[in-house]
């Protein structure tokens, strides 16, 4: 949608008794999990069409599109058991309907979750530190769904400005580890300096052994890894918040 437009996401549950009436699907009757997205953007004409799942087929311009969007969405939908219908027309939009097979079963992963998150929030104060906006707007919202008071900050020198601000009414620093200006672990250097009592939960993407190159070495700092889910925060911070103080994590060369 170069100059804009609006981007319906859709799910809905279908059963389908026979063979799949469309054209290139060829999915076994049953129940499904539909999930359709439809844009009113260029839309596609046939021989685009015909060619959208290839790998590195795109009609971006150079440095623009990899033309792995939708192969990789092809890839884990087949795996999964479904298929994706494209409903297009130069012009008139597109619409993507994946059809996945349902399962009846709840996973063993979200009973946990539900059981975490009965764990249950608490109304401490928490300086939150993620440059990511999205990311950080996010996990806000589970935090003060779960209680809590939240002061955000977009990265470490941030912070540093909140700390001076508000630094009586921090129980708990919740901080992303690797982030431009100062990164997670100076951050919380600076402030245990200031507050040996302060608690620390670290949040990263990455794998530890880039995280110990930026000065967080496990176990001897609290650690959560992203993504992670509601349940599994409140319990990380509950746990925290009702344990001892942090102790200063090895420090970085
Ligand atoms: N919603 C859409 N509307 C119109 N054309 C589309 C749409 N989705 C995909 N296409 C066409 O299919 C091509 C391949 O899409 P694909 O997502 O695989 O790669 P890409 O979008 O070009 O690159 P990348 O995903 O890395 O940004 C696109 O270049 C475009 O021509
Ligand atoms: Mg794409």
């Amino acid at each position: 949608m170069p100059t804009g437009g609006r981007l319906s996401i859709a799910t809905a549950v279908i059963e389908l008794t026979t063979r799949f009436p469309g054209t290139d699907p060829d999915l076994p009757a049953g129940r499904y999990v539909v999930l359709s997205v439809a844009d009113t953007g260029t839309g596609m004409d046939a021989a685009v069409r015909s060619r959208i799942f290839e790998p590195f087929f795109t009609t971006k311009a150079k440095g623009k599109g990899t033309g792995l969007g939708l192969a990789t969405v092809y890839g884990i939908v087949k795996q999964s058991g479904g298929d994706i219908l494209v409903d297009t027309d130069l012009g008139k939009g597109t619409k993507f309907s994946i059809y996945l097979p349902l399962v009846e079963r709840v996973s063993k992963t979200s009973k946990r979750d539900s059981r975490t998150r009965a764990v249950g929030g608490g109304t401490e104060t928490i300086l939150l530190v993620e440059d990511e906006t999205d990311v950080r707007r996010l996990a806000a919202e589970m935090l003060l769904g779960l209680g809590y008071q939240v002061l955000e900050a977009s990265d470490g020198t941030d912070a540093l400005r909140v700390w001076e601000a508000k630094r009586d009414s921090i129980d708990l620093l919740v901080t992303d580890v690797i982030m431009p200006q100062m990164g997670g672990h100076e951050l919380a250097q600076e402030l245990l300096a200031r507050e040996p009592k302060l608690k620390v939960l670290y949040v990263s993407g990455y794998t530890n052994d880039v995280l110990a190159r930026h000065g967080v070495v496990q176990p001897e700092i609290e650690l959560l890894h992203k993504p992670f889910s509601r349940g599994v925060l409140g319990a990380k911070v509950r746990k925290l918040l009702d344990g001892p103080p942090s102790r200063p994590g090895r420090a970085g060369e």
